[in-house]
Parts: C-alpha cells; sequence; structure tokens
C-alpha cells in the first residue's frame, strides 16, 4: 500500500540534509582522536582511499535504494530484494541504529554538557586536573550522564515530531552553514596560533610506521561511520530525495564536504593543542580533556570554546536525528504507527538501552567495569557497530546493488531514466561496485580477525 510521504523541496534541502546526517560526531571527536593515535596524515590517507572505494559506492548504493522505492529501511530493503536472503540488511540496519544510538546519544549528551559550562565560564582557566574532574562529574553519574542523554534524546524527538519538511529540512538548512562557519573560525584561530606548524605537519606528514592492519580496519569502519551507511540513515533520507536529484553528483559532493569538515576540525584542534604543548594522541577525551585545556590556554577563548561547543552540539543533534528517523519511519511505515507515538517509543526504547552505555561510558562509571567479552557496553555498543555491522551490512549492501539488482533499473535510477548521460560514469561505479568494494571490505575484514 503506497503512503503519503514527505519529501525534500529543493537540490540544496537535499544536499544540507544528507551532509547534516554525515557531519557529526565522527568529524569532530572520532576524526581528530583516531587520526590522532594513528600516525596523523598516513591515517588521513588510507582513510580517504576507504572513503573513495567504499564509502562513496555504499553511499551511493543506498540513495538507490532509497529514493528507488521511497520506503522505510525495512520495506526499501524488502522491495528492492523481493524475498531474497538480502533482506537481513534490514535487521542489521535497525540493530545498528539502535546501537549507535544507545552510546551516540551518551556523547551527544557529554557535548551538551559541555556547551552549558562553557556558557556558565566553568571551562574558563581549566587545567589538566580540573578537566578531568569535569569530564568525571559529567560521565560517570549515575545522574548527570542519564540526564543529559535524556535532553539529547528530547531535543531529537522534539525537532522530529515537526517532520520531514518542517523539522529536518528547516533545521539543517539553517544550521548546517552556521556550522560551517563556526568551524572555519575556530581552525582560523588555531592556524593563526604560534608554532601551529607543528599541528600542521602532524596531519600532512605520513608516519607510516604506526599503520597496521587494525588502522586500516578503523579507517573503514570510520569512512562507514562518518558518510552515515550501513545503518539506514542514508536509505531513509533519500526516501525523500526529489525525482530529478543527481545522485552520484549528490553522494560525490557529501563525501567530499563531510571530508573537508573532518580535516578542518582536524585544523581546530592540532596545530592549537601542539602549540601548547597538549598531546594530540590523548583518545577519546580528546575532546573533553584536551579541547578545553586549549581554550583556557587561548586568549579570547571562553568566547571560542562557547563557538565549538555550539558547533559540535549543532552537528552532533542533526546526526541524531537523522538516526532516529530511521526507526521512526519503520515505526510507521511498517507497523502503521502514529508519528508521535513512534518518536515517544523510541526514545523509551533508546533511553533504557542507552542507559547501560551512559554508566559505562566512563571506565569509572557505575557499569564501567562490568565487561561483555571484555568490553564494557559502551565500547560494546561501538565496536559492535563501528567494526561488525556497519562493514557487514554495507558489504551486503553494495553485493545486492552490484550483483542483484537489475542493470537497468541501477542505470535509470543513476541517470534519472537517462536525463543525466553520465553512462560512463556509471559504468566505471557499477565496475567497483562489483569487483573492488567488496574485495577490500572482505580482505580488510578477515586479515584483522584472523
Ligand atoms: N555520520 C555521523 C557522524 O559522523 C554518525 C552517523 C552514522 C549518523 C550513521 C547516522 C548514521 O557522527
Amino acid at each position: 500500500m503506497e503512503q503519503k510521504r514527505e519529501k525534500f523541496s529543493s537540490s540544496l534541502a537535499v544536499f544540507l540534509a544528507t551532509l547534516s546526517s554525515a557531519v557529526g560526531l565522527g568529524n569532530i571527536w572520532m576524526f581528530p582522536y583516531i587520526t590522532g593515535e594513528n600516525g596523523g596524515a598516513a591515517f588521513i590517507i588510507i582513510y580517504l582511499i576507504c572513503v573513495a572505494l567504499v564509502g562513496l559506492p555504499v553511499l551511493i548504493s543506498e540513495f538507490i535504494i532509497g529514493r528507488g522505492t521511497r520506503r522505510n529501511v525495512h520495506g526499501a530493503i524488502s522491495k528492492i530484494t523481493n524475498k531474497n536472503r538480502f533482506k537481513i540488511i534490514s535487521v542489521f540496519a535497525i540493530l545498528a541504529t539502535y546501537f549507535m544510538l544507545s552510546f551516540y546519544t551518551v556523547v551527544v549528551g557529554w557535548v551538551y554538557s559541555y556547551l552549558y559550562k562553557a556558557v556558565i565560564g566553568a571551562l574558563k582557566g581549566v587545567t589538566s586536573e580540573t578537566t578531568s574532574i569535569l569530564f568525571y562529574n559529567t560521565s560517570v553519574g549515575p545522574i548527570a550522564p542519564i540526564i543529559w542523554q535524556m535532553i539529547a534524546l528530547l531535543v531529537g524527538g522534539t525537532i522530529l515530531v515537526l517532520g520531514v519538511k518542517g523539522g529536518i529540512e528547516k533545521l539543517t538548512k539553517t544550521l548546517m552553514p552556521v556550522l560551517i562557519l563556526l568551524l572555519g573560525i575556530c581552525a582560523f584561530r588555531s592556524l593563526t596560533l604560534a608554532g601551529a606548524m607543528e599541528g600542521i605537519n602532524f596531519l600532512i606528514k605520513p608516519d607510516f610506521s604506526k599503520v597496521h592492519i587494525g588502522v586500516v580496519l578503523s579507517a573503514l569502519g570510520l569512512a562507514f561511520f562518518k558518510l552515515s551507511v550501513g545503518s539506514g540513515a542514508m536509505i531513509t533520507y533519500s526516501s525523500y530525495y526529489t525525482d530529478d536529484n543527481n545522485l552520484i553528483g549528490t553522494a560525490g559532493k557529501v563525501a567530499i564536504s563531510d571530508t573537508l569538515v573532518s580535516l578542518t576540525a582536524g585544523l581546530a584542534i592540532f596545530p592549537a593543542a601542539f602549540s601548547f604543548g597538549l598531546e594530540p594522541s590523548s583518545g577519546p577525551g580528546l575532546l573533553f580533556n584536551t579541547v578545553p585545556l586549549i581554550f583556557a590556554k587561548m586568549p579570547g577563548g571562553w568566547v571560542l570554546s562557547i563557538i565549538f561547543f555550539v558547533l559540535a552540539a549543532m552537528a552532533a543533534t542533526m546526526s541524531m536525528i537523522s538516526l532516529l528517523e530511521v526507526l521512526i519511519v519503520v515505526f510507521t511505515e511498517e507497523l502503521k504507527m502514529e508519528r508521535k507515538k513512534a518518536i515517544i517509543m523510541n526514545v523509551i526504547i533508546i533511553a533504557l538501552v542507552g542507559s547501560l552505555a551512559a554508566l559505562s561510558g566512563n571506565p569509572n562509571g557505575i557499569l564501567g567495569n562490568k565487561l561483555v567479552f571484555g568490553l564494557t557496553f559502551f565500547d560494546l555498543f561501538d565496536t559492535l557497530v563501528s567494526k561488525i555491522l556497519l562493514p557487514i551490512n554495507g558489504l551486503l549492501i553494495i553485493l545486492l546493488t552490484g550483483y542483484f539488482i537489475n542493470k537497468k533499473y541501477l542505470t535509470d535510477q543513476l541517470s534519472n531514466n537517462g536525463i543525466l548521460n553520465n553512462e560512463l560514469t556509471i559504468k566505471t561505479l557499477i565496475f567497483i561496485m562489483k569487483y573492488i568494494s567488496p574485495i577490500l571490505i572482505i580482505i580488510v575484514f578477515l586479515k584483522s580477525f584472523i
């Protein structure tokens, strides 16, 4: 049964909404710290290869599935696979989305709490001891991390009540340009500090001695995570695309812009970190321990700290709503539930499962010593998503489009029924989808487990 569905209103709206899902904590939190831990530029080069040869083809595949079927992830996969084994993709996608939201909302909550701290001036003049205490108070709880996570979920739920055009489109059209401007300001300040060159070198001079197969798996996982593929978010958003949208063009623009945002975030953090003699490889704590220290040492740092956490909060919120939207449309279309009810149900489910992550996000948290397969819940959800579910689902999606979807259907979607005149691009893309992306995913995956 066809349902009446909303659509984005223009190509610009499509681009900004899609970019807003891609740009998130991945750019501002993960990309800098993973780059910091894995040899700077060397990691970036491997990451770019993963984006081009794997992330981008999977992203385009998701667009084909989403816009082609105009359904939620479950409906889309069922329609396009026509009952074959690939139906498992939607199960993996929904699982990945729940697990991802469970830990993502924890970090969104931390970001909100740091924004609050920045505004009230609590980050002024911090030292390395006081930043650890602040982070402890934010993430150990039991109350603080749960409350901030709830606030994050409430913000996300409220935006989504307003729907696709009134909520997602309006918000992303307004906030994405602001976000990019604010990030530019932070990068400019960082680059104009004395000693910034060392940080720039870190980002452009590769140190391949730190690269091993685990690093390549991290780069691949990050490429999936960054481009929001494997979880159904891009299938869902592209189900709202306009009919005349150039899918390959949008995917290319999103991947390039997203990478530029990550690099700019790197430029906002590393030169400043080096300039003040701070460690760039401090891991996940980079954003919450190192970054406040940088601002405390910087002239004009208070205002910049607010700017920085405002932009981080905006990026994190927009990615979070793209994940929530996946589940909400599954509920409204498959379970025929009213949108508001679907939002409330999902917020409750995520708050419940997510509290496990909220209480173990810091090793000192109440559940910080409860290990499952040797990992805390927080790390377990993250690992399950980034290292297992997203790559496997990415592989299945690319195999599905490369080998099982009717070639004419693919070409029609990618050329908008012949209007775009891009046969050569499509041929090259299908070649990469069939022979390059799946083989790369399989090699990286097997190598890192054997
Ligand atoms: N791309 C988002 C980020 O970088 C995360 C995300 C993954 C969002 C998958 C939606 C779906 O933070």
